[in-house]
């Protein structure tokens, strides 16, 4: 059904008449719809009811006529024994008082005529008469027939009197005529008026209907150049106003996704200043740990290297190069340790449980605080964005704990979990105030936590008490995390 709908859709004369058609308005379209229907609806009333009136006053003329008939052969059958003249002056009476105005029956003629056809008396006044139909004799049931004569179309009634003689009757058929053609005239006059009904009617219709459609336009075009904020009135609670509704809620959603991404955009500029700035007080750290450390180490080995130069016996010499061995060797250290805190390699080579594991036995040793560390489903590597990101925010969790907390023990649980991966990071310390936001300006700690958090979908919330330890849990959702690669 469908198919052959499709079909005929796309034969050229529908497409044509289509690309005509439907590109009028819709006022135009609803409009011509209109005032189509009510003229052909006005044409096809008026011709049937003008045949089937017709039809019907042609039956009622027929009825009448062969009354008028009857009557006349009634009389005809008295007045032929007398005087020819008395004959015809009835036929003539007859005539007019058929044709008078109290009758809307029009007598044409009155005949009478002899068995072989030629005529008795009559009203023809010298008018050619009608010839008689059908041939004699006449059949009762066959009287009636309809005839093109002077007088124009005219119904004759011809009637067979027992005595052989034949009364022929002619009724005109204007007065049939005179009241189709009103009866039309009158229908044509209410089809006129439908035509203006329909045409205002139509012209409101199509106000109502474009009117929201328009100001849909509008807010449309607005909506396109970035004006999120444009609403519609809801003109009518219909399928327009449904749209009007759904349009709405679509720019509010707009607006509020616009509103997020436009934070999410600060939130990543906050970061990146964030991150910039770490950067340099990384820098500041390493600049004051090479001088601090490092060249005081290679100060002490110039000084070793002199002191050789200006021994002069070989066990001076020996414990000399002794000590500068073990300068060279907490120098090598230091380096080392340096690299280490810088980033990880273990982090790219191995991943993130082991770079975490290490950093935990090396935390455990430094700040003697008893750490649990528990991994649960982490079997495949992350994005590696993610991978520093966990590795940095744990320890930053780890660093607060050896800082601030006082704790004795401590535990990291990183579990990878069906829809995210979550984060846990527990002491039993001396807690803090968590509404306490004096020097939130100058600690990044959490607050870098919480933003590198968001920046991949995910949630920060920590429970603390004075008392009562500290403890961060970290989700972050593991579809963003899967799109997140390069974040
Ligand atoms: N585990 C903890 N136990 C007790 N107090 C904590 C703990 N973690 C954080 N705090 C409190 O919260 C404050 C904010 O921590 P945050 O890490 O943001 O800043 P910070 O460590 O002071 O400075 P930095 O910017 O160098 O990290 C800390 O100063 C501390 O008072
Ligand atoms: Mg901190």
């Amino acid at each position: 059904m469908k198919g052959n709908l499709d079909t005929v859709w796309h034969t050229p004369l529908v497409q044509r008449f289509w690309s005509v058609f439907g590109a009028a308005s819709i006022r135009i379209k609803v409009m011509g719809i209109v005032l189509g229907v009510i003229v052909l609806l006005g044409l096809f009333v008026t011709i049937q009811l003008r045949s089937a009136l017709y039809d019907t006053l042609e039956t009622q003329l027929h009825v009448q006529g062969i009354g008028i008939s009857d009557n006349i052969v009634l009389r005809v059958e008295q007045l032929v024994s007398g005087d020819l003249s008395a004959l015809t002056d009835y036929l003539q009476g007859t005539k007019t008082h058929y044709t008078g105005s109290g009758h809307n029956t029009l007598v044409d003629y009155v005949i009478v005529r002899n068995p072989d056809g030629t005529i008795l008396a009559t009203t023809t006044d010298g008018a050619p008469p009608p010839e008689i139909e059908p041939s004699l004799p006449i059949d009762p049931d066959d009287r009636i027939h309809k005839l093109t004569t002077a007088w124009g179309d005219v119904i004759d009634v011809t009637t067979s009197m027992p005595n052989g003689l034949i009364v022929q009757l002619g009724l005109g058929e204007d007065s049939i005529e005179e009241i189709t053609n009103t009866v039309t005239f009158q229908i044509f006059s209410i089809t006129l008026v439908m035509i203006v009904v329909g045409f205002i009617a139509a012209f409101l219709l199509t106000w109502i209907l474009t009117r929201p459609i328009l100001s849909l336009v509008e807010a449309t075009r607005a909506v396109a150049n970035g004006d999120f904020s444009r609403q519609v009135t809801r003109w009518a609670n219909d399928e327009i106003g449904d749209l009007a509704d759904a349009f709405n809620t679509m720019t509010r959603s707009l607006a509020r996704a616009a509103r997020e991404s436009g934070e999410r955009e600060a939130l990543r500029e906050d970061y990146i200043r964030g991150v910039i700035s770490a950067q340099e007080e990384e820098r500041k750290r390493i600049a004051r740990e090479l001088h601090d450390s490092t060249s005081q180490s290679l100060t002490s080995l110039l000084v070793g290297l002199r002191n050789l130069e200006e021994a002069n016996d070989l066990l001076t010499v020996r414990t000399r190069i002794e000590d500068i061995r073990k300068v060279v060797n907490n120098t090598l250290d230091e380096v080392h340790t340096l690299a280490w805190q810088l980033r990880p390699s273990v982090l790219d080579d191995l991943g993130l449980v082991a770079a975490l594991g290490r950093y935990i036995e090396d935390y455990q040793h430094r700040y003697r605080i008893q750490v649990d560390f528990v991994t649960r489903g982490l079997d495949e590597r992350l994005p590696i964005a993610l991978e520093t990101s966990l590795y940095r925010m744990v320890q930053e969790g780890l660093t607060n704990i050896a800082r601030h907390a006082h704790a004795k023990n401590a535990s990291v649980l990183l579990e990878q979990r069906q829809n995210g991966i979550r984060v846990i990071i527990e002491d039993n310390g001396i807690g803090f105030e968590l509404d306490r936001k004096a020097d939130s300006q100058k600690s990044l700690g959490l607050q870098g936590i919480r933003e590198r958090t968001q920046l991949f979908g995910g949630k920060l919330t920590i429970e603390s008490q004075a008392g009562q330890g500290t403890s961060l849990f970290i989700e972050i959702p593991f579809a963003v995390v899967a799109e997140s690669d390069t974040g």
